[in-house]
């Protein structure tokens, strides 16, 4: 594995061996430096100004708004692992970073997003698109040949294509390597939503990708307590660019935020394995069970994304969705759980159910009765208990 170093800021963390595992960089990236009777763990720094007389020096620390070192860890531990030659920049959000990125969208220009990612992203770009005046154009992310010929409709300098994989709520799998690698023949940028897979089941920037925004509130943070985002890129262009939109804009994340999301990453690879071992098996129970419509998750040989997945990624992930007949018999499955948890988001600890359609915004092609699972790490029989009877009541009703 390769490293990228920003020289200001590692010389204030420990040197440690480039080559190591994502299951190991989660646990040692972002430490301070080794001496005797020094902190473990990097201090909640609480200062929004830095001591500088001479003339402003942009990679040094200057204001809190522009950098701060109760941000350095956590971006350095998130560059590393996105294997971003830059450091990552963290955001107040993950749609402050996703409005950072649709900024690199030039007017007149046209974004090709997915016609089912997350409904914010969706919502964020038909805003941004009516204001600074370029075209929105959705695809089916699955379906290849399509996207490949909305990216030979546009002009490639003025284009950007904005990749979901697997998508919310939908869990379609898009040809994450291909979609990249046409987009880059014709000079198209891309963006990839990386939330759902995580560094640990993808790294889009060794595809080829331009960016990569993350909600850091999701599986990073992983204990649903945080509402984070970040943008990674290996291009200085492009950098100073979102760089400048988080300056500028102001969207910057609290120290103590940022601290609780080092914090939970350390712990991301075994809530993942934990989750997505609880996934596999509520997935497979769901797909067989009589009073459930569809199930989709790409772990599932029959899924439609499963070959591609089980190609790209180094693992399935940990959000299902199923469905009921209609959208009362999903409202009552949400209100009968006790064990899940029924609201919105995704990626904590703890499991949560939620009916995307109670969500007004949400594209009317995601089905009534859909149900999402972010599926947590409690054992895997209690989950299925509890979701099994609160299936079967609702049907019964
Ligand atoms: C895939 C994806 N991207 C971005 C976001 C937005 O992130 P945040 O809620 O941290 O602003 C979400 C939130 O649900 C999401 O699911």
């Amino acid at each position: 594995m390769h490293r990228r170093l920003r020289t200001t800021y590692i010389g204030q963390m420990t040197t440690r061996d480039s080559s190591h595992a994502p299951e190991t960089v989660v646990v040692e990236a972002g430490r301070p430096q080794r001496s005797n009777g020094s902190s473990v763990n990097p201090p909640i720094e609480l200062s929004s100004t830095f001591v500088g007389s001479g003339e402003i020096d942009h990679s040094d620390y200057v204001y809190g708004r522009f950098s701060t070192p109760a941000w350095t860890p956590f971006e350095e531990a998130l560059a590393e692992l996105e294997h971003a030659e830059l450091p990552g920049l963290v955001f107040g959000s993950g749609l402050a970073a996703i409005a950072a990125a649709l900024s690199l969208v030039p007017r007149e220009g046209t974004l090709i997003m997915p016609r089912h990612c997350y409904q914010g992203s969706l919502e964020s770009a038909a805003e941004v698109a009516e204001r600074n005046g370029f075209t929105l154009t959705t695809v089916d992310i699955a379906d290849t040949e399509a996207v490949v010929s909305a990216l030979d409709d546009v002009a490639a300098a003025s284009a950007v294509l904005w990749i979901e994989s697997p998508t919310n709520p939908m869990l379609e799998v898009a040809d994450t390597p291909a979609l990249i690698s046409a987009a880059r023949e014709r000079g198209i940028l891309t963006v990839v939503d990386n939330t759902f897979a995580t560094p640990l089941l993808q790294t889009p920037l060794d595809l080829g990708a331009d960016v990569v925004v993350h909600s850091v509130t999701k599986y990073l943070a992983g204990h649903s307590d945080v509402v984070l985002g970040a943008a990674l890129t290996s291009r200085e262009d492009l950098h100073k660019r979102l760089h400048s939109e988080r300056s500028l804009r102001g969207a910057i994340a609290g120290p103590f935020e940022v601290w609780l999301a080092l914090r939970g990453l350390r712990t991301l690879s075994v809530r993942m394995e934990r989750a997505q071992a609880n996934a596999a098996l509520i997935a497979e129970r769901l797909s067989t069970h009589s009073n459930v419509v569809e199930t989709r998750y790409p772990g599932l040989p029959t899924d439609p994304g499963h070959k591609r997945a089980a190609a790209q990624l180094s693992g399935f992930g940990a959000v299902v969705a199923f469905c009921t007949e209609t959208a009362e018999q999903a409202t009552a499955v949400a209100e009968a759980v006790r064990v899940w948890t029924p609201a919105t988001s995704l990626g904590g600890v703890e499991s949560l159910i939620e009916r995307r359609r109670r969500n007004t915004s949400e594209p009317e092609s995601v089905p009534d009765g859909l149900l999402r699972l972010s599926v947590g790490i409690e054992h895997a029989e209690d989950l299925w208990a509890d979701l099994d009877a609160a299936i079967k009541a609702a049907h019964s009703a």
